[in-house]
């Protein structure tokens, strides 16, 4: 079952999302969550390092698995996502960086590092909730559009959309690296909770697409309409396109 849960803007939107991750934590305090990078989960991010200062949260014993990291980049490159979860999560809350876990970008065997990656995402038990974006081709973690699903942690080759749609984080397009590891979309699934972070007009379309269109490899999101349990917290703008075509399926915040 998808739930569709339009904010009045990107901040409501990370209150709302945060609310959903804190009311886990509350129930039980050793959760494992399933992280996102990018633009989209900013202010859930910011919501939860403020809920952790007004002493709401504590995340000691919280466990993290992200969904991706960019082959070539060390943990400490401004770009990489290990970077970028210490800059906007980690260093901010009381979490034990033992308990967090990336894809290693500078793992020498690529396939060991995809079957390492399985074995730390079994070893936590399962996912109890994961945090999603989307991309505007529809991607989910690094899984791009393609003939079938991908199950376990994976190789993936960025799609040119996607290495344009990245680039405005480098200085330049040729420095976006083209390959990432990705949890692959049957581990993505395999979560109790599914919550997506949609912003912007550029999603609209693929949006409506992947929650109500044909459920397909082609558009990887679309995976979703099977998950039990899906949150998408989305801005007006990338409600827009469903609001327009499935008048009731929005509920307002
Ligand atoms: C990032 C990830 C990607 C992003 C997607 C949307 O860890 O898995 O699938 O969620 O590319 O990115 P933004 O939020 O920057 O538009």
């Amino acid at each position: 079952m998808i739930r569709i849960i339009e904010a009045k803007n990107e901040k409501e939107l990370g209150t709302l999302a945060a609310e959903q991750i804190l009311s886990l934590i509350r129930r039980k305090p050793d959760a494992v969550l399933g992280l996102a990078t990018g633009s989209s989960p900013l202010s859930l991010y910011a919501a939860l390092v403020e809920a952790h200062k007004k002493g709401e949260v504590s995340f000691a014993k919280v466990k993290t698995v992200n969904l991706d990291e960019y082959v070539g980049l060390a943990p400490d490159h401004e770009q990489s996502y290990a970077r970028f979860m210490r800059d906007h999560l980690f260093s901010l809350v009381d979490i034990d960086m033992k308990n967090t876990h990336l894809p290693d970008g500078l793992a020498a065997d690529p396939v060991a590092e995809c079957r390492r990656y399985d074995a730390v995402v079994d070893s936590m038990g399962g996912v109890d909730l994961q945090v999603l974006g989307i991309g505007p081709d529809g991607h989910i973690g690094f899984n791009e559009p393609a003939d079938t699903f991908t199950d376990g942690t994976n190789l993936a080759v960025l799609a040119d959309s996607t290495i344009d749609a990245n680039a405005r984080f480098f200085a330049s397009r040729d420095e976006v690296p083209t390959r990432a590891f990705s949890m692959g979309v049957g581990q993505i699934m395999k979560a109790k909770e599914i919550l997506m972070v949609v912003l912007g007009t550029n999603k609209a379309d693929i949006l409506e697409k992947a929650l109500f269109g044909e459920v397909t490899p082609h558009v990887p999101a679309s995976i979703l309409q099977k998950g039990e349990n899906v949150t998408v917290y989305c801005d007006p703008a990338a409600a827009s396109v469903i609001r327009a075509k499935h008048p009731g399926a929005v509920t307002l915040a």
